[in-house]
């Protein structure tokens, strides 16, 4: 028996993936996003033609979707395209992470949104997401260490994978930003005293050490016993050249800082350490690096 045209056309229909945004529209859980997206043709074009990619699919009511929404319909919109087009990209991933292939544990995927690091562009590298697998649950960690879940995997279009998640995603902030709202703000007072906020912000693909509140009261003394050459060397000391996250660190790595010293990495049954200090938070994602947190001050 043959096929008529049309049964023809709908088996291959069935077979074949449809493009991103038909995919999409014809999702109920995505109408509010899709609305979103259909005003940047470009974004679409990008992930419809990057070849395999996942793309995270902020589902109707997610957190932050009402204001993205808001945003991109209001009068600041022309001026904001630039940072609405990076959170768009932020939410594609390099690669088809179908919910099977994504491995147990931490991930760092790389999206196709540039770093911007402070008064520079061009060659800061991509933005990555940091994707967690334990057992069945996928869920990201995103700028400002916020988290969303992924909620539904694996819808396919023409040239990739989306999941559906239930936040926007959160473009990784500047590393001061990034360090008050972990509450490092004796780091944060300190670089500002010595004038090496813009330092810190405009480098590109930075480690940064960036001790704890308790660490800088434990170092009184050092800070008062030194003079102001000596407070930027130590303050510089903290921040590797090149984006470490915390996958990437090698036990007995040694690390160039901006100060011109290198720290020494040690990784003992898990515990990552820089010098004599322990990292005890890791992988706070900046618009120009990473941040790990000590408990100490680092000295050259
Ligand atoms: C950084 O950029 C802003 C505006 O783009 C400019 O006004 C400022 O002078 C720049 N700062 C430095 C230190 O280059
Ligand atoms: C930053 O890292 C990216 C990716 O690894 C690289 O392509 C880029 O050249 C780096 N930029 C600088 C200024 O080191
Ligand atoms: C920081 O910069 C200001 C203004 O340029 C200057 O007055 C101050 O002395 C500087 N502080 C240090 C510690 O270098």
């Amino acid at each position: 028996m043959y096929l008529t045209y049309p049964a023809l056309s709908a088996l291959l229909t069935l077979s074949n993936a449809q493009p991103l945004l038909s995919v999409m529209s014809a999702n109920p859980s995505l109408t509010e996003f899709t609305a979103v997206l259909k005003k940047y043709p470009i974004i679409i074009e990008q992930i419809g033609t990057a070849g395999g990619v996942t793309f995270f699919a902020p589902q109707n009511g997610a957190r932050g979707l009402k204001e993205l929404t808001q945003l991109v319909n209001g009068p600041d919109a022309p001026k904001q395209q630039d940072s609405i087009q990076r959170l768009l990209s932020y939410h594609t991933v390099r690669g088809m992470n179908s919910a099977a292939s994504i491995k147990e544990g931490v991930t760092f995927a790389e999206t196709y949104a540039e770093g911007f690091a402070r008064n520079s562009s061009g060659d800061s590298g991509e933005m990555k997401v940091q994707l967690i697998k334990e057992g069945k649950k996928v869920f990201l960690i995103t700028g400002l260490s916020e988290k969303s879940d992924v909620t539904e995997t694996d819808i396919k279009f023409d040239g990739g994978i989306i999941h559906l998640i239930d936040g926007v995603l959160r473009v990784p902030q500047s590393p001061i930003t990034t360090a008050n709202a972990a509450g490092l703000d004796f780091f944060t007072k300190i670089i500002a005293a010595y004038n090496l906020t813009y330092t810190l912000e405009s480098a590109k693909n930075v480690t940064l050490f960036a001790p704890t509140n308790v660490a800088f009261t434990a170092a009184t003394t050092i800070i008062s016993g030194s003079s102001s050459i000596e407070l930027v060397r130590l303050l510089t000391y903290h921040v590797a050249r090149g984006t470490g996250y915390s996958t990437d660190l090698k036990d007995r790595e040694s690390l160039p800082t901006v100060q011109g010293g290198n720290l020494i990495v040690k990784i003992t049954n898990g515990q990552i350490s820089v010098n004599d200090a322990k990292v005890v938070r890791s992988d706070l994602l900046t618009n120009n690096g990473v941040i790990h947190v000590v408990d100490k001050v680092l000295v050259p």
